[in-house]
């Protein structure tokens, strides 16, 4: 089983993709691939850019990793409510290739956090409308609030037992998918 997890933020010390990386750990056999904003670095999308230039080729990268992938572990940060600019960025430019959606129906567990008690909810709950009109398989999601309080960042991992069980359990049923199981 193939996972590409991806850490909507492109912060050097996101915390996104420390839980993103965490929930990797947490499954069995997997090939596992950790890809944050930053390994798609690209110009802002401009109409003007798509007309003379294409999607860059970033983008296509973005596109080809998660069409070789299994299962996605999508962990996005919150900004003013929503996604970061670099991971809309990244979004947007992704949506204009053609022929193809953007999670092209791989099967994702959709997380997301931050420092406050709401755990980028908002975010959250913008991905989960949005996702399945390009091609989104949310198949669970999962937040952490007071991420500086229920993540051991020298363990790395949650700290707090009751959010951990409900990860783990998320995962254990997510990788027990037949689709994803026979890969
Ligand atoms: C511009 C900006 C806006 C933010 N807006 C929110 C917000 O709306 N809700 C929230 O919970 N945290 C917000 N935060 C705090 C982020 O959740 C925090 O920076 C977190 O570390 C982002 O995740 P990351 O480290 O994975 O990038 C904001 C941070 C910045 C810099």
């Amino acid at each position: 089983m193939k996972i590409l997890a991806i850490a909507g933020s492109n912060s050097e010390t996101s915390i996104n993709k420390l839980l993103v990386s965490y929930a990797t750990s947490l499954v069995e056999n997997a090939e596992v691939e950790i890809v944050d904003m930053n390994d798609f670095e690209m110009p802002i999308y401009k109409h003007q850019r798509e007309v003379e230039s294409g999607v860059p080729q970033q983008a296509v990268n973005f596109a080809e990793k998660i069409d070789a992938a299994d299962l996605l572990l999508v962990s996005l940060s919150e900004h003013n409510g929503t996604y970061s600019t670099a991971f809309k960025n990244v979004f947007d430019w992704t949506s204009r290739i053609k022929n193809r959606a953007v999670w092209n129906e791989v099967p994702m567990l959709l997380m997301a956090t931050a420092p406050g008690g709401r755990g980028g909810l908002g975010v959250l709950e913008a991905a989960e409308k949005r996702f399945p009109l390009h091609g989104g398989n949310i198949i669970d999601t999962f937040t952490l609030p007071f991420f500086n309080d229920n993540f051991d960042k020298s363990a790395q991992k949650i700290s707090n037992e009751e959010k951990d069980n409900e990860l783990k359990e998320k995962i254990k049923k997510i990788s027990a998918i037949e689709s994803i199981l026979e890969k």
